[in-house]
């Protein structure tokens, strides 16, 4: 017989489409030494019984009690990392405002490590606690204190994406906290490319180096381009943020006359590895090259609704054919949950929606169809965020990696209203995604490893 690391019973939740989430009721899930789900097994199928058998006496085996089910890791497709450190604050300042007087401040103290490490562990931490697995990460300009996060993630079992920001425009950036010049900008991301590789090599669940120009504003053309050309040569994953703001989305038009997705297009960062972050403005000429080139968007439901004061068509681009996952902006957005992002997503979207206010005239009522549903919310936050990165997490599935929220409804802090054994499991699964809180959150496991517990 084969023999797994692990074999966990229970409940599961995982989307079978972007519409439609699927129960897995009491199926068996085994592990194999790589961390990846090598099988799944309904009650009804063969060999059943015959693994809870084998396995039951075992330390391998975990049995969820009544109350506990499995949820798909959550992938937060745009977190600053070092922004945590300023959550919740300064939420009233326009994004130029705030970049200036609080954000480029703080990301500019990263220079030491030791205050570095003090914030990165913390919101390493954070996030695994909230049930992201995966984090696609903005650190700062600094190469030592970028690697520092990437390490951490290592350390504490998070598949991290990490990028060290790119900002070497001598006009658009403080002197106090910008590359020094084009080339160190562009040297240093190599530098830090090769080291995350290297540090990739000992790491099981994975750790990727990012190209991240941190905005078109904040980069000379010299440095996009040498970017582009980085990430083709060493085949990375590129980050960075595009159309989110009135004031960003003009500036790029003014200076190459063009939207920021062409231009960045321009630039070879549009690629199959590609995530954008915000994309408030594109048109149907950007979704269709987004699709095209394979970039996927990161949708900042929270973040959205205090520095763009926007809600994005996510509805509409995702008909288009655009992937698109879920990111709290930590600290654009204050929460470091993806349930909370998944909650605004869906409440923003039915504000947008045409439906919104009938008193109004037809045409200003909102745009139709553009309501997505919870389920959607969710696909977004885990089996979508997995498409944009092209990595087998998201779903739990033969072949995908155990990347796992262990939550469980019946804590005492945080007791769910579930009060029937026999409750309907869509309606259980809709309680979980409104009212769940970190307290719920009993054990993650990512890659097989279990990475953080209540108990
Ligand atoms: N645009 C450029 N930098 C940032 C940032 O740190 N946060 C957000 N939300 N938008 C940005
Ligand atoms: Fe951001």
């Amino acid at each position: 017989m084969i023999s797994y690391t692990q074999v966990f019973q229970g409940t599961a939740f995982s989307s079978s489409s972007p519409k439609e989430v699927k129960i897995l009721k009491d199926h068996l899930f085994c592990i194999n030494t790589d961390g990846m789900i090598e099988k799944i097994v309904a009650p009804e199928e063969e060999g059943y019984q015959i693994l809870i058998d084998s396995y039951s006496d075992t330390e391998q085996f975990h049995h969820l009690a009544e109350g506990q089910y499995f949820f798909p890791g959550f992938i937060d497709l745009h977190v600053h990392a070092p922004q945590w450190a300023q959550s919740g604050t300064a939420l009233d300042l326009p994004l130029y405002d705030w970049l200036n007087t609080y954000t480029f401040p703080l990301e500019s103290k990263f220079s030491d490590i030791h205050f570095a490490k003090k914030i990165y562990e913390n919101v390493v931490t954070t996030l695994l606690t909230n049930g992201t697995t995966t984090a696609l990460y903005f650190a700062t300009v600094h190469k030592e204190a970028s690697l520092l996060l990437a390490k951490l993630c290592a350390e504490k079992g998070q598949r991290g994406l990490v990028g060290k920001v790119v900002m070497d425009h001598p006009e658009q950036n403080p002197d106090y906290y910008r590359d020094a010049d084009t080339q160190t900008a562009l040297a240093d991301t190599e530098e830090f490319i090769l080291a995350v590789n290297e540090l990739a090599k000992s790491v099981k669940q994975g750790v990727y180096p990012v190209v991240t120009p941190r905005f078109i504003p904040s980069c000379t053309d010299e440095a996009l381009k040498g970017l582009g050309e980085l990430a083709a040569k060493h085949d990375t994953y590129i980050q960075s943020h595009c159309s989110e703001s009135d004031w960003a989305h003009t500036y790029v038009q003014d200076r190459y006359d063009k939207n920021d997705a062409f231009a960045l297009h321009d630039f070879g960062l549009l690629r199959e590895k590609s995530v954008m972050a915000h994309c408030n403005f594109l048109n149907d000429d950007d979704a269709e090259l987004f699709a095209k080139t394979g970039t996927a968007v990161s949708h900042c439901p929270i973040s959205n609704a205090y520095f763009a004061n926007s809600v994005i068509p996510i509805a509409h681009l995702h008909a288009k054919g655009v992937e698109i996952g879920l990111g709290s902006d930590v600290s654009g957005g204050y929460s470091p949950s993806l349930f909370d992002n998944a909650r605004q997503a869906v409440i923003s979207s039915r504000m947008l929606d045409d439906g919104v206010n009938p008193a109004l005239p037809a045409e200003k009522r909102g745009l139709p169809n553009s309501r997505i549903t919870m389920n959607e919310a969710f696909f977004f936050a885990t089996a979508g965020g997995g498409e944009s990165l092209s990595l087998p997490i998201g779903r739990l599935e033969e072949n995908y990696a155990w990347d796992v929220q262990i939550i469980d409804t019946t804590v005492a802090s945080a007791k769910l209203p579930i009060y029937s054994a026999n409750e309907d499991l869509f309606d259980v699964f809709h309680k979980i995604m409104y009212l769940v809180r970190p307290e719920n959150i009993r054990e993650v496991w990512v890659q097989g490893e279990k990475v953080h517990s209540r108990m």
